[in-house]
């Protein structure tokens, strides 16, 4: 199976987690590689069988929080067909950063079979706990 792990991160964290689970990934047989949203462009996603969608947690702390980088997310191309997961990372609290993350993922054309909320200050813990529970569907 092959996955691209589509990552848009301000200062690294996202960043960080999006190396971190293609290592994890990859550890299950799955080739996965992290592309910065900037450098998606058709044939990133073209071959994959899975697309990772990241992005970091942007609103006022508690409130209004929602996915970082809406245009680019918007600007992704065409994932019909594709299975996708998402996650989003945080410092405090995501809110509904999740859901919209799901419904712009859903908007490109793609079926989200997860979405996990990751918290920067537990990022690895976060994302083999994420890998754990996508596993069954991954290995299946
Ligand atoms: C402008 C700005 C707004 C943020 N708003 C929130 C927020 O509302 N809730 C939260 O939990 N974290 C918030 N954060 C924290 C980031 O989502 C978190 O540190 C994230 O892991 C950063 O990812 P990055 O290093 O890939 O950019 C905010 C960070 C910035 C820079």
């Amino acid at each position: 199976m092959r996955a691209v792990i589509i990552y848009n991160s301000l200062t690294g964290t996202t960043r960080t987690a999006a190396h971190r689970l293609a290592s994890e990934l990859r550890a299950l047989r799955i080739e996965a590689t992290p592309v910065a949203i900037g450098d998606v462009d058709e044939a990133a996603v073209a071959e994959v069988d899975l697309v990772v969608v990241g992005t970091w947690t942007d609103g006022l702390v508690v409130l209004g929080q929602k996915p970082a980088g809406r245009k680019r997310l918007r600007a992704l191309p065409s994932l019909a067909g594709k299975r996708a997961v998402v996650f989003c990372t945080y410092a405090v609290d995501p809110g509904q950063t999740l859901d919209k993350l799901v419904a712009e993922v859903e908007d490109r054309g793609a079926e989200v079979i997860g979405g996990f909320a990751v918290a920067r200050h537990n990022l690895n813990g976060d994302i083999a706990e994420l890998v754990d529970r996508l596993t069954p569907a991954l290995t299946a």
